[in-house]
């Protein structure tokens, strides 16, 4: 009997979580992917700079640039769920019509900054670092030409 209680009293928990997972609020998601692609941007920034040389080149906050964003690379496309199409987002309804090449560009830009974790684990020379950084940011921007508003 206490057996059974525990297995009905788990199914019940388990059951109301699953709930929980499926109501995502809409806003809370558009906040959310926002705010990872400010995580973005606080990491691409300096290495953007550096690789067009706007700011002196430093392979240790280069690397420390590319491990962050690789590490949360594959972190904003959860947040684009149904209905988040509508509200404060600057997202194109592409991004719903056409969400096989959304999803295959989020694939690219995340091969992309694999290449370049990939770089500089190997201690490949500046110029390669460079070009593996210019690789991610032409991965954003092909995405925000057809995708962001
Ligand atoms: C696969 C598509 C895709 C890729 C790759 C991508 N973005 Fe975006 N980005 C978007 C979309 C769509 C939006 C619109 C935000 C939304 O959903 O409301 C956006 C918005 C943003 C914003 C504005 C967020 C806000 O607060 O409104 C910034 C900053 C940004 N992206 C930076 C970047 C940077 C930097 C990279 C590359 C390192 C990048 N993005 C890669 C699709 C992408």
């Amino acid at each position: 009997m206490r057996v059974l209680s525990k297995a009905i009293l788990a199914g019940t928990v388990l059951a109301m979580a699953m709930g929980a997972a499926q109501a995502v609020d809409p806003d809370d998601a558009i906040d959310y992917r926002k705010g990872v692609f400010q995580v973005f941007v606080w990491n691409m920034g300096p290495m953007g700079a550096m690789a067009s040389g706007d700011r002196p080149f430093d392979r240790d906050v280069l690397a420390m640039h590319a491990e962050q964003l690789n590490r949360v690379a594959d972190m904003p496309w959860q947040g684009y769920v149904d209905g988040s199409d509508l509200g404060n987002t600057g997202a194109l309804p592409a991004v719903w019509t056409n969400r096989a090449r959304f999803d295959q560009l989020a694939e690219e830009f995340q091969q992309a900054t694999a290449n370049l974790m990939t770089a500089v684990e190997s201690g490949a020379g500046e110029r390669e670092l460079r070009g593996a950084v210019g690789a991610v940011g032409r991965s954003c921007r092909t995405c925000h030409d057809d995708f962001r508003q």
